[in-house]
This record gives C-alpha cells, structure tokens and sequence, in this order.
C-alpha cells in the first residue's frame, strides 16, 4: 500500500499545538474587536492579476512562490499568498468605504507560498491580520504596531525587536531608485536574481541573501525621504517614544511585496531560528486606488501564527493553555449501560443544572460510558486520559437512588443521592 504523507512543506497540526492555535486565536480577536477592528473572511482563491498587481510582477511571491491555477472554465487563479489583496479588492468591490466610517478589519486564515521549506517556514501557513484603512495619519501605524505587539505581549513573547524604516512615497521613492541602480551597477558578479531586479526592482537587492556581502555603504532611503515622509516617519518615531515602544530604525528593511509606502516593520524574536520575522506589515497608500479603488491611504500587519506559536515555547504560554477537567462516566454492571449512557447526555447538555448538583465545572469534558470493558480496565482508561473524576454506575448503589463520584487526585469518594428518573 503507497503510505501517503502531508505534502512537502505542509503540516498536520494537532495535540498541544491545535490547542495553542485555538487561544492563539481566541487572545487575537480579543485585542483586535478592543481596538475595534471587525473581521472579513475572503477567498482562499483570487484572480492571479489581483496578486500581481499588488504584490508587484518583480516579487518572489509572484515570480516563483505563488500556487497558480486553471479551473475548468479556464479561468487563472491563485491560491493566496497573503491577505491585503484579498482584503483590499473586497473593500472596492462592496464599497465598505461607506458602510463602515473607520476601515478597520482583521482576518484569520492559511496563505500558500511556494517556498524552500524549512523550521518556521512552510508552504501553507496561518497568518492573522489587521487592516487599517483610510488613515493617512502616523498614529495609525504607531496603533497598527500596537495591536501586533499587544497580541505578543498577551503571550509572553516580550524579547523582540521592533525594526521600522520608510520607504519613502511616489515623490521620493524614484530619486533613492535612481541611486540604488547607480550604486549596484557599479557592483561586479552581482547574482542571477540582482542582475535581474536591478532595472524592474532595485529595493529587492537590498535583502538579497547571496550578494549582501558585496555591498558597502550603500545609499538609503533616509537620504532620500521628501519633507512629507520625513516628518511622518519622524511623527511614527516620536509616538513608539510616547509609548515607551522601542524600535531599531533599520535601512534595510525593505519588505517582500511592493505595494507599501512610507512606514515599514518587521517584529523579530531571537527564539525561533533564521525565520525570526514573527509579524510584519507597513503603510499601503495607493494600493486601494492602484486596484480600482479612491485613494485610501492605508496601513497594516499580518503576524505568522506558527512562527508566533514557536516564540511561545518558552514563555510558558503553553504550560498555561486552558484545560478543561474531564469526568469519566463508569459502568460496573453491563445493565446500567443504558442509564450511564443518559447520565453522561444529561452531563453534556447540562439537563436541569446536574453539573451543579454534582459540584462539577460548567466547563467540563465528558467521556464514557464505554461498552463491554472491565472495570479495571475503565478505571485505567479514566487514569490515563487524566479524568479527574469518575462516576460509577454500580448496581447496590443504583439500587439505593445513589451513584459513586470519585475524586481522581485525592483518592477519595463519595455516594450522591440520583433518582433514576
Ligand atoms: P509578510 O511579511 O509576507 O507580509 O508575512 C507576514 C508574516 O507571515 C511574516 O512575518 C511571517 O511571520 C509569516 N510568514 C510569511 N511567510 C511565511 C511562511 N512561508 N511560513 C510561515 N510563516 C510565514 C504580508 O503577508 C503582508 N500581507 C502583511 C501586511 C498586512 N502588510 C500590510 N498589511
């Protein structure tokens, strides 16, 4: 028989880790709706011009990344490599402009990248996001970083570095293009990749991994910037100050899609390896018009949840995941099976307040009755999937309106009056 297995750069996930996603989740949606963000759930499939578009033809994610496709009418589409497109053309398309006074929006959900895989880096992952859109102002960026580094700290991820830097708008931006093509042509052996990039997308050379050696007192875009970005940037700078949020300007932050303007982040933990970029994002100005839209001045982040999930291993985020106490339902006569079986329904559906009755949690799992096993075996059972308590269905007790509750930690039990009703 072929033994099939999750395809390369995929994973099962499961066990703790299914468990950590789900508060993950939980803790994100809390601190996105309290700074009133609403959430949007779009395709996992687009148009592939939507992403070429605004994640720019001279990308990796467009290049070689994205999972493009024909269906059967022949139409191309992707799978989505990120969520700001997504989010973006549904914005134009339902006019949300107007339906909501402040764009704010979050989303949950996986993006497919055609990448090397390695620790912290796959081909489907979970990404959480934020959008803000409509305000051209710094405070939104500063609010954007915000809520990224709130969702962190709610798990304990506090040893980070925050690295920002601007990249400039359309007034600027060409006059620091103009200088890199300048510096790089100058630059021998340049890689297949740079030789390539240097005309149609010069930034892209700042963050190669082969030729980043070679360069030497590059040109930045702080040299650049006009009045307008430079005091924005300088406003981003003075509230992270305000707040007590530390940043690293950092001039080689140049982002992997082409669409942002101005203010660029990227939020690193030293705790997972070479992948240590955990959430990232920046400013969109003309994205929305750039795709059919008004000009919307925008900006926003999207935090990588597995990423996120390995700066947790040692925060003791998991240690403090939520666990539910199990009680486990027992049988010691097979002719009790029936009334076992009722009293675990009546258990889970809380059937006139029984959990209280029985002094047990709102919140509990309940297991059992099973089928023709010993009562040893029951009791082994209820040992291993760490009940913490049993309930025991034995017939002299039955027989006298009772039933055994029995206290798994401390060894103790104790009868509890239940009419067979
Ligand atoms: P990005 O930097 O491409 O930005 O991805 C954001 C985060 O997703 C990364 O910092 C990383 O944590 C995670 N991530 C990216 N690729 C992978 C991968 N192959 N495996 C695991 N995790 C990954 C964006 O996607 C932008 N849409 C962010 C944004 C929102 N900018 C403005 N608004």
């Amino acid at each position: 028989m072929a033994q099939y297995k999750a395809p390369r750069g995929t994973h099962d996930i499961y066990g703790q880790m299914a468990l950590a996603l789900e508060e993950l989740d939980k803790i994100s949606r809390t601190v996105f709706r309290k700074h009133n963000f609403k959430e949007i759930k779009t395709p996992m499939f687009e148009d592939v011009a939507l992403f070429t578009r605004s994640i720019g033809e001279a990308t990796d994610i467009v290049e070689k990344e994205m999972y493009v496709f024909e269906d059967r009418k022949g139409r191309k589409l992707a799978l989505r490599p990120e969520g700001t497109a997504s989010l973006v053309r549904a914005y134009i398309e339902h006019r949300l402009d107007m339906e909501e006074p402040i764009g704010k929006f979050f989303y949950c959900g996986d993006m497919f990248r055609y990448e090397r895989p390695q620790a912290g880096r796959y081909r489907e992952f979970l990404q959480m996001g934020a959008e803000y859109l409509g305000n051209p102002n710094p405070n939104a960026d500063v609010e954007i970083i915000l809520l990224a580094k709130e969702i962190l700290s709610t798990l304990n991820i506090n040893d980070v570095v925050i690295h920002i830097n601007s990249l400039g708008c359309a007034n600027c931006r060409p006059i620091f293009r103009q200088k890199l093509v300048d510096y790089f042509s100058s630059i021998q052996d340049l890689c297949e990749d740079c030789k390539r990039r240097l005309e149609k997308n010069p930034l892209r050379l700042l963050d190669c991994k082969i030729d980043s050696q070679k360069f030497q007192n590059v040109p930045t875009m702080q040299e650049c910037l006009c009045d307008d970005c430079k005091n924005h940037f300088n406003q981003v700078q003075s509230l992270l100050k305000s707040v007590g949020c530390d940043y690293v300007v950092d001039d080689k932050l140049v982002r992997g899609l082409d669409y942002y303007t101005r203010t660029v982040f990227e939020v690193r933990s030293n705790a997972v390896g070479s992948q240590d970029a955990i959430c990232a994002g920046g400013r969109y100005d003309n994205l929305v018009k750039e795709l059919g839209g008004q000009q919307i001045p925008s900006v926003g982040f999207a935090l990588g949840s597995e990423r996120v999930l390995m700066a947790a291993q040692n925060t003791g985020f998991f240690d403090k995941l939520p666990k539910n106490d199990l009680v486990f339902i027992a049988v010691a006569d097979e002719e009790l099976f029936n009334e076992a079986f009722k009293f675990a329904n009546n258990l889970i559906v809380n059937k006139e307040n029984i959990r209280q009755k029985f002094n047990l949690k709102d919140n509990i799992i309940v297991e059992g009755p099973f089928f023709n096993k010993s009562l040893k075996s029951q009791f082994k059972l209820a040992d291993k999937l760490g009940a913490s308590k049993t309930i025991l269905f034995g017939k002299t007790e039955f027989e006298q309106n009772k039933i055994v509750v029995k206290d798994m930690v401390a060894k103790t039990q104790t009868e509890v009056e239940y009419k067979n009703k």
